[in-house]
């Protein structure tokens, strides 16, 4: 069987709206559901960058009663989620608009359907069902990275902030997905950086990933060639605006690949990695992420020449990676970034399943504790 024979499916939410300024019609698809939306968002950088007056005004406009919850941060942990909950209960919205970097919108859509469904996000990561649909949920990305805005899933942390943990369902499919470029267009170069690296690897790791199939490819090859053009002129160019759209589009295009193929073990690491040394997601991934295309080259060696050419038209794969990683001033030594010899079990073992379920090699933990001493 050739490669357009393998299996593929992809599931997406009900409407993707993709295009710079296409906020302006968010009224218009909030009013499919009625008249009372709650907006969910995280603090300074959404009104700083003028994008929440945007929002509440255009809500204004079209008549739609706004009620506000903000202050979510970084690492949003389950006790976050349960206040969130009970406001948006109190609050009784139509719909819900989840409108931020991956925190806000995982945050907003585990409210969403805890609202109708009950109980708190312990409750599922102990194992119980989603059996109810969640009060519709519009999800308005405005850094391009996590592609949370077409997953079924959220990434909650525990109050202690030492593990992250997904809750998912198909019910948490956002109903919307609102990716408008220009709410990213003043994105601090740091975060466009962390964020940029999330998005590649996402494509990255969904285009070479267990589950890989036509369908995705496609898309994940075009994210590549987006991010290998994009991803560095955005950062040192922050006013660049096309490179900003190619870089969302690059982001959303991950976001449907991971979803649809899974990934692999470079994401598999960077939550431990991530969560333990305070090191943004995306970053974290792309630490680790050369090693890890060394250990999947025997399976994955074509993708891999195909991953060079499209990121910066050469054939070695890792090599194009690596030197996208120099010219960010990235280091991939996780001595750089305080991590220890004596750190590895317990990155190995808070790295198991997953992503890593998704790898297109098999591997034990002693070979992803070797990758880890390589790379101290
Ligand atoms: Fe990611």
């Amino acid at each position: 069987m050739s490669e357009y024979g393998s299996k593929s499916t992809l599931k997406i939410p009900e409407l993707i709206v993709f295009g710079t300024n296409s906020i302006e019609d968010i009224g218009e698809h909030v009013k499919k559901y009625g008249k009372r939306a709650v907006l969910i968002y995280g603090g300074t950088s959404l009104v700083k960058s003028g994008n929440h007056g945007r929002i509440v005004d255009i809500l204004k406009k079209t008549n739609i009663e706004v009620i506000e919850i903000s202050g979510i941060t970084h690492d949003p942990d389950d006790r976050t989620v349960k206040s969130i909950v009970d406001r948006v209960n109190s609050a009784g919205p139509d719909v819900i608009i989840g409108a931020g970097g991956g925190s806000v919108m995982d945050v907003a859509k585990a409210a969403s359907i805890i609202a109708t469904n009950g109980g708190e996000v312990k409750d599922y990561w102990a194992g119980k069902v989603f059996t109810r649909p969640s009060i519709p949920y519009i999800a308005v990305p405005t850094t391009s990275g996590t592609g949370t805005e077409v997953t079924k899933n959220a990434v909650i942390s525990n109050t202690e902030k030492t593990y992250k943990k997904s809750i998912r369902s198909e019910h948490m499919i956002p109903d919307i997905a609102l990716v408008d470029p220009s709410l990213t267009f003043s994105v601090p170069s740091d975060i466009t950086s962390d964020t940029g690296l999330d998005a590649l690897i996402q494509n990255l790791e969904g285009y070479t990933s267990k589950n890989s199939g036509p369908i995705t490819d496609t898309l994940a090859r075009k994210g590549i060639e987006l991010a290998g053009k994009y991803l560095l002129r955005a950062v040192k160019n922050p006013d660049a605006h096309e490179a900003r759209e190619g870089l969302a589009l690059a982001s959303l295009y991950g976001g449907i690949t991971l979803f649809n193929a899974g990934l692999g073990l470079a994401h598999g690491l960077s939550h431990p990695i991530g969560i333990r040394f305070g090191i943004p997601h995306g970053k974290a991934c792309a630490i680790v992420m050369a090693k890890v295309m060394e250990y999947n080259y025997p399976a994955r060696g074509e993708k891999y020449t195909e991953t060079g050419m499209l990121l910066s038209g050469e054939k070695d794969g890792i090599r194009a990676f690596n030197l996208l990683l120099e010219e960010l001033g990235i280091s991939t030594r996780l001595g750089d970034y305080g991590i220890k010899h004596e750190d590895i079990p317990a990155i190995v073992s808070e790295s198991k399943g997953g992503s890593r379920n998704f790898n297109p090699v098999e591997h034990s933990d002693d070979t992803v504790a070797k990758i880890l001493e390589e790379l101290l």
